[in-house]
């Protein structure tokens, strides 16, 4: 685990206690501190541009910020959903060397994809973390709509991976990112972290691009 930072000085476990602390998170914590390390261990670098799709109170974006160099960027889109809103200002201070953009926008939305294309002005994403809907659908419209813009070598998170077909169906009568990620996942290298506390656990995939497409 990192010690200090270029966009924040805290390490992962001092910038996950913050967060459980001041912003709200639903993530599990062996979860989104595995992704950090996997993705330090693949990129071997610090990265330029975090998007990420579903965002609630900031608590993920935070978390994912420790991957990013001074100056880098953050893409938030979410709609605010449920009254969940963005903490922006305790994020601000919180990395005050990254650049910021909060959408308050639906990620599917053709005005969404148009203003994300006009802020990455010709920059690709090298991060790209897919946690709103948690259904089949959506999921998958948005690994389409936004593995276009991606860089080579990048990484896609999923969040709830875990939550497959009956459970879902039984929960929400939907099915869901389990069962898209089932589907996908062989199309990539990909990993998958699902932390044997099921009260928080809902399962973390991580596809690796490697290869133009
Ligand atoms: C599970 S929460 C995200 C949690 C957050 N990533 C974290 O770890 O703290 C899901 C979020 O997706 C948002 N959402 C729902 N529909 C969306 C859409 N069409 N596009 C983007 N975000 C959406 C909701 O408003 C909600 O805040």
């Amino acid at each position: 685990m990192n010690k200090s930072t270029e966009s924040s000085t805290l390490s992962d476990l001092q910038m996950w206690r913050y967060v459980v602390k001041n912003i709200g998170i639903s993530q599990d914590g062996d979860e989104i501190l595995w992704t950090l390390e996997e993705a330090r261990k693949f990129f071997g670098r610090k990265i330029g541009v975090i998007l990420e799709l579903g965002s609630a109170y900031g608590g993920s974006l935070l978390m994912f910020s420790q991957l990013l160099k001074k100056g880098g960027k953050i893409i938030s889109v979410d709609p605010g959903i449920r009254g969940k809103l963005l903490k922006q200002e305790l994020i601000r201070q919180k990395i005050p060397n990254i650049d910021l953009y909060f959408l308050k926008k639906k990620s599917e939305e053709f005005g969404t994809i148009r203003r994300i294309g006009r802020i990455l002005r010709g920059e690709r994403i090298d991060f790209l973390v897919v946690d709103s809907l948690h259904e089949y659908d959506q999921t998958r419209k948005e690994i389409e709509i936004y593995s276009s813009m991606m860089n080579c070598p990048s990484l896609i998170f999923v969040h709830d991976i875990s939550m497959r077909h009956e459970e879902r169906i039984k929960e929400f009568q939907k099915i869901s990112t389990g069962d898209f990620w089932e589907e996908i996942k062989y199309n990539y290298s990909y990993l998958e972290r699902c932390s044997k506390d099921r009260k928080h656990s809902f399962g973390a995939g991580l596809l690796f691009i490697q290869t133009e497409s």
